[in-house]
C-alpha cells in the first residue's frame, strides 16, 4: 500500500495517445502503486469529485451514444476501442479533450489486455466509479456450424473479457456500478446465433452472482437488454422493419434509451442484480426474434 500521488499525465504528450496497450507477461513493469490494485484498497487519490465511465467498445455506435450521455451527466470518461480509434479520438474531441476523457485502445480477446485494462483506465484520471462491458461481436450461426475456435472467440469477447473487468474493478475494493450490455434475446433462445447467444446468457448470470458477490464493498452490478437497437455497420436502418412485427410495441429501441438506462442504473443507489429490458417487451411475446409463432 502506499499513499503516494496518481502518475501524472506528460503535459507534451496528447493523454489519449498514451495507452496503446502493450504486452506484457507480469505487473513488474507496472508502478508499484498500479501493480499492486488487485489486494490492496484504492490506492491512487481522488483528482476531483466528479465521477469517471470506462466504456468498452465506446468509439461508435450504442457506446458512443453512451458516452455521450454519460458525458452529459458530469462522467469523466475513459473511452475503449480496439479498431476504432480515430473514431474515439473524434470523441474525445467532441466531449471536451483530454482532461473529459481518454482514449484506451486494446483488443479484449487478448486476457493480458484484460488483466490490464482497469488499471489502466484507473491511471487515466486516478478514480473508477463506473464500467460499462459494452464491447462485443454478433455472429449468426447456429449450434451444428459454430466451430470450437468461434466459441472461443465469442465466449472470451462477450463473457470473459466482461468478467475479467468485472473482477479487476472488484478488487479495487472502492464501491462503484458496472452495468452490462446484454441481449434481449437472453429470455428466449436463440438456435441461429448460438455462440453469441449463450455468452450473453452467462454473463447475465455472472451480472446476477457478481451483485451479490459484491454488494458488501457497495460496487453495484446490473445488466441492459435491449432489443433491436441497430443492424450490423452499414446496414440500413429499414432492414430492420420486417423484424418490428416481432416486437409487441411494435417500435425500434434508439440507441438514446440504451444510454439513458446505463446512467439511470449508474445513478440509482439502490438497484443491483437488475436486468432491464429495453425492447418494446421483446423478451414477453410468444416466439423468438424472426421464428414462426
Ligand atoms: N445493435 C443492437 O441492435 C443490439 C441489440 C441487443 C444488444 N446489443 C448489445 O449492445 C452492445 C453494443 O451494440 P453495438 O451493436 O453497438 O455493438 P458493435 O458495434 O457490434 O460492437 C461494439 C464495439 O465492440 C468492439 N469490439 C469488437 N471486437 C472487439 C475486440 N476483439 N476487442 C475490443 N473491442 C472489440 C468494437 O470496437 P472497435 O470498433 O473499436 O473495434 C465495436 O465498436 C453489445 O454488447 C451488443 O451485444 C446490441
Amino acid at each position: 500500500m502506499t499513499d503516494s500521488p496518481a502518475p501524472m499525465r506528460s503535459p507534451s504528450r496528447p493523454a489519449h495517445r498514451r495507452f496503446r496497450f502493450q504486452f506484457r507477461t507480469s505487473r513488474a513493469w507496472l508502478p508499484a502503486q498500479v501493480a499492486g490494485l488487485r489486494r490492496g484498497p484504492p490506492l491512487l487519490p481522488m483528482l476531483t469529485s466528479s465521477p469517471v465511465a470506462f466504456i468498452t467498445g465506446a468509439g461508435r455506435r450504442i457506446g458512443a451514444a453512451i458516452a455521450r450521455t454519460l458525458a452529459a451527466a458530469g462522467y469523466r470518461l475513459v473511452l475503449h476501442c480496439n479498431d476504432s480509434r480515430k473514431e474515439a479520438e473524434a470523441l474525445v474531441d467532441e466531449l471536451g479533450g483530454p482532461g473529459r476523457a481518454e482514449v484506451l485502445q486494446g483488443d479484449l480477446t487478448d486476457a493480458a489486455f484484460c488483466a490490464l485494462a482497469i488499471s489502466q483506465a484507473v491511471e487515466c484520471f486516478g478514480r473508477l466509479d463506473l464500467l460499462v462491458n459494452n464491447a462485443s461481436r454478433y455472429t449468426r450461426l447456429p449450434l451444428i456450424d459454430t466451430s470450437l475456435d468461434e466459441f472461443q472467440r465469442l465466449f472470451f469477447l462477450n463473457c470473459f473479457a466482461p468478467i475479467e473487468l468485472m473482477r479487476e474493478f472488484a478488487a479495487l475494493g472502492t464501491p462503484g456500478c458496472i452495468v452490462n450490455l446484454l441481449d434481449a434475446r437472453i429470455a428466449k433462445i436463440d438456435h441461429k446465433a448460438a455462440a453469441y447467444h449463450l455468452a450473453k446468457q452467462t454473463l447475465a448470470e455472472a451480472t446476477r452472482m457478481a451483485a451479490l458477490a459484491w454488494a458488501k464493498q457497495r460496487l453495484r452490478v446490473n445488466g441492459v437488454a435491449p432489443g433491436l437497437v441497430r443492424p450490423a455497420e452499414g446496414v440500413p436502418l429499414s432492414r430492420m422493419a420486417h423484424l418490428l412485427p416481432f416486437v409487441p410495441l411494435g417500435i425500434r429501441t434508439p440507441e438514446e434509451q440504451v444510454a439513458s438506462a446505463v446512467r439511470f442504473l449508474a445513478e440509482n443507489d439502490v438497484v443491483t442484480g437488475e436486468i432491464l429490458y429495453l425492447d418494446g417487451g421483446l423478451h414477453l411475446a410468444d416466439a423468438s426474434i424472426g421464428e414462426k409463432q
